[in-house]
Order: C-alpha cells, then sequence, then structure tokens
C-alpha cells in the first residue's frame, strides 16, 4: 500500500499563487467582461532583449544542423555560462568564485526548494516571516522544524539576530515580498551568527539587478568570510525577462561543509554535484545560450533597460500608494512594493475587494506568512501603461480619502 509522506498534510492546500490564480478564474467565470489587470504574481511583461534572442535564434540554428547538434549537456550547465557568470557577476565586483563552485539550473525556485535534499529532518532552521513561500513549503515537505523570523518595521524588515541555534537560515534581499534591502553593516551581523553557530545561510538575490544604490551588497560574497557559512541562488528570471525561458544559478563554495552522523565533515558541493547528477538533466543549451548573452555590453545595456523600466513603474506605484497615505515600503531597489490594507481589511479581503471593484489583482500579504496578515504587496512588472490604468482604479475605490496606515 502506498503511504504518504504526511509532512504534505501541513501545507496548505494550494501554493499561494495557485490559489491567487483559482480566485481570479472564478472571478472571470463569474464576470467574463471583466478587464483584469494583474499585479499579483511577479511574472515579467517585457520582452525577452536583443541580444539574447539573437544568442538564442543562433543556438536554435546549431541545434538544425548535424554538425553542431547538442543533446544532453552537462548536468552542472555548460562552462561558458559559468564563466561568464563567475567573471560578470563575481570577479567584476571583486568577488572570487570559480566557475566549478556555479551551478547553472532552470530558476531559482527548483534549486531554493530542491537543496533542501541534502538536509537531515533534524536541522533546525530559520526563515523570515513574511517570506517567499518556496522555503516554508520545501522545509514542511522536508520534515524539518521551522523558526520563523519575524521581520517588520521595527526591524526594517531586514530580521532580528536568533537569540537560539539554528542550523539553516534562509535570507532573500532585495526582498520578497516587501521590497526591503539589506546593509553590508547588517549582512555582516548575519554571516557572524552563521559562523558562530555552524549555521548555513541560503542567500536568495534573485532580486539584485534592482539594486542601484551601490553601497548595498549585490551578493552575499562581499562579506568577509561568506564563503565559509553561504550559498547564494541567483536567477535570470527578473534579471532579464526569463521567467518563461527558465534558467538560473547556485553558488557552493568549496568550504561549505555538512556533518554525518559520526561527525565527518562532507563537502556540500559534491554531494549537490551528485543530486543533480540523478535528478537533473541540465538547462537547455538555448537557455543557457541566451543567459550567456547578458553578459555581453549590449545584453548588459539592455537588461538594464529592462529592470530600469520597472524600477520606473514602482515609483508610479509608490507615489499612488503615498498619496492615499499607506506609507509604502519597497520599490526603490526592488520590484516589489509592500503596504498595509486600507481601513482594517484582512490580506484576503482587500485581494477580494480590489478584485471585485477595480478587477486588480494584488496578492495578499497573508499568503507570505502569520506577519504578512493586514499587508498587501503589488509587483512592478506589468506593463506602464497597464500600471497606470490599476492605479486610477485603485485610487477611485477611495475616493477623496487620506487612508493613513494603522
Ligand atoms: C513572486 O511573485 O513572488 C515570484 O514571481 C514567484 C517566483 O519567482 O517564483
Amino acid at each position: 500500500m502506498p503511504i504518504l509522506n504526511e509532512n504534505f498534510l501541513n501545507l496548505s492546500q494550494r501554493y499561494l499563487f495557485q490559489e491567487i490564480a483559482r480566485r481570479t478564474a472564478d472571478y472571470r467565470t463569474s464576470h467574463p467582461d471583466a478587464d483584469i489587470i494583474s499585479m499579483g504574481i511577479g511574472d515579467v511583461s517585457l520582452p525577452l532583449a536583443p541580444a539574447v534572442i539573437d544568442a538564442m535564434h543562433r543556438a536554435v540554428d546549431e541545434e538544425a544542423r548535424q554538425k553542431t547538434f547538442r543533446g544532453y549537456g552537462p548536468e552542472r550547465g555548460y562552462l561558458f555560462l559559468r564563466e561568464a557568470i563567475a567573471n560578470g557577476d563575481y570577479a567584476s565586483r571583486g568577488i572570487d568564485i570559480s566557475p566549478d563552485e556555479i551551478f547553472v539550473n532552470d530558476g531559482a525556485k527548483s534549486d531554493t526548494g530542491n537543496i533542501g535534499d541534502l538536509f537531515s529532518a533534524d536541522n533546525k532552521v530559520g526563515i523570515a516571516d513574511p517570506v517567499y513561500p518556496v522555503y516554508v513549503d520545501t522545509n514542511l515537505m522536508g520534515g524539518r522544524p521551522i523558526y520563523y523570523i519575524p521581520c517588520n518595521e521595527k526591524n526594517s524588515f531586514t530580521g532580528d539576530i536568533p537569540q537560539i541555534k539554528l542550523d539553516i537560515v534562509y535570507l532573500c534581499f532585495p526582498n520578497n515580498p516587501t521590497g526591503a534591502v539589506i546593509t553590508k553593516e547588517k549582512l555582516q551581523m548575519w554571516v557572524d551568527y552563521a559562523l558562530d553557530n555552524d549555521c548555513i545561510i541560503m542567500y536568495d538575490s534573485a532580486y539584485k539587478a534592482f539594486i542601484r544604490d551601490d553601497s548595498l551588497p549585490h551578493s552575499i560574497y562581499e562579506i568577509p568570510e561568506a564563503r565559509k557559512c553561504a550559498i547564494e541562488f541567483r536567477s535570470f528570471s527578473k534579471t532579464a525577462g526569463f521567467t518563461g525561458i527558465r534558467c538560473g544559478y547556485t553558488v557552493i563554495p568549496d568550504e561549505i561543509r555538512l556533518t554525518t552522523k559520526t561527525g565527518e565533515r562532507i563537502q556540500l558541493n559534491k554531494w549537490w554535484e551528485r543530486r543533480q547528477g540523478c535528478k537533473f538533466n541540465g538547462a537547455s543549451y538555448i537557455s543557457q545560450r541566451g543567459a550567456e548573452a547578458i553578459y555581453t555590453p549590449e545584453g548588459l545595456a539592455q537588461t538594464q533597460a529592462q529592470t530600469d523600466y520597472y524600477l520606473h513603474t514602482a515609483s508610479l506605484i509608490r507615489q499612488c500608494l503615498e498619496s492615499l497615505g499607506l506609507h509604502p515600503q519597497g520599490g526603490t531597489n526592488a520590484p516589489y512594493i509592500w503596504a498595509k490594507t486600507p481601513e482594517g481589511m484582512s490580506s484576503w479581503e482587500f485581494f477580494d475587494f480590489l478584485l471585485d471593484k477595480a478587477q486588480v489583482v494584488i496578492t495578499p500579504g497573508a499568503g507570505f506568512g502569520k506577519a504578512g496578515e493586514g499587508w498587501f504587496r503589488m509587483t512592478s512588472f506589468t506593463s506602464k501603461e497597464q500600471t497606470e490604468c490599476a492605479l486610477t482604479r485603485f485610487k477611485s475605490c477611495f475616493p477623496g480619502k487620506n487612508l493613513q496606515n494603522r
């Protein structure tokens, strides 16, 4: 008799964005003429950059000829892309990461979840609240105890350093969902905590391309000794519009070790390679050639123009929410804007209210954890025209009102 992994019973019935999609689809069924604008899931709206498109076309042409056709590639990614990443994202910022410490994947979501395969159920895991739900859900699936780290206005949404010993801590900056950023000084405190407590930091910097304040760390490896305690997850989804192409990467420095029950210290990236060899056949050659093109001078300029565009729509959202008295967070070095719901509505009440009154979809803060209750998130990835239209409708729900945060 097949028996369920009962850890799954601890999950909510649907993943957050599935629940939003379900409610939106239900609304569409009962209002077939509704012109719904999605500012919920962070999915990009601009087409791929020309440099990426050209590189992918060339890769398709290679696949079309017997002489240059490629089948299975290396599970950890082609060397041409790992070298481009090591030079473009690390050496260029004075950080020493070898191509052999980089694992190309099909997007950061997979690896931030899959990395749990290497950690026993005995690890105590610290996760911010509110947070990108993948970290919580996948640790629940693995049966690991979770300690929530409240992130709120008092700690600038960067969490207080825990007073207890944790084995794993997840951090995400620029943050999803709050749009918060972390300073080098605060990140140093997290690295010090990890080194003192033999803890591994899972550092998700999928949104680093939105940082415009150069005093902020783009990578956790800008902090001395972070190589000894941090794994970094990156994605091309938001950097270069790859949400539909699927490509990202994970960095596991050689120094990162896990301990066996007999006390042996084993190199984590060797076992990650073993895991990937078994469960992953690599990202497609075509998407990896597209990703490589991001690091060319044209690719860098074109993709920066895209993130500039999204930061501009973020500024429109901020201005609108500020004009309503909602004091939004985020949206300056990050694509997400986070604000308290108006008039004391719960997060899901506000979701339903806005869908019904304005046909605008936002993400309810409660979907990111208990501490997100009473908040909502808006994404800047919607087109400028659609964003302007959504904001006009949003404002018209509260005519002449100053909503003032609670
Ligand atoms: C989000 O909206 O939080 C993201 O798009 C989800 C993701 O990157 O998987």
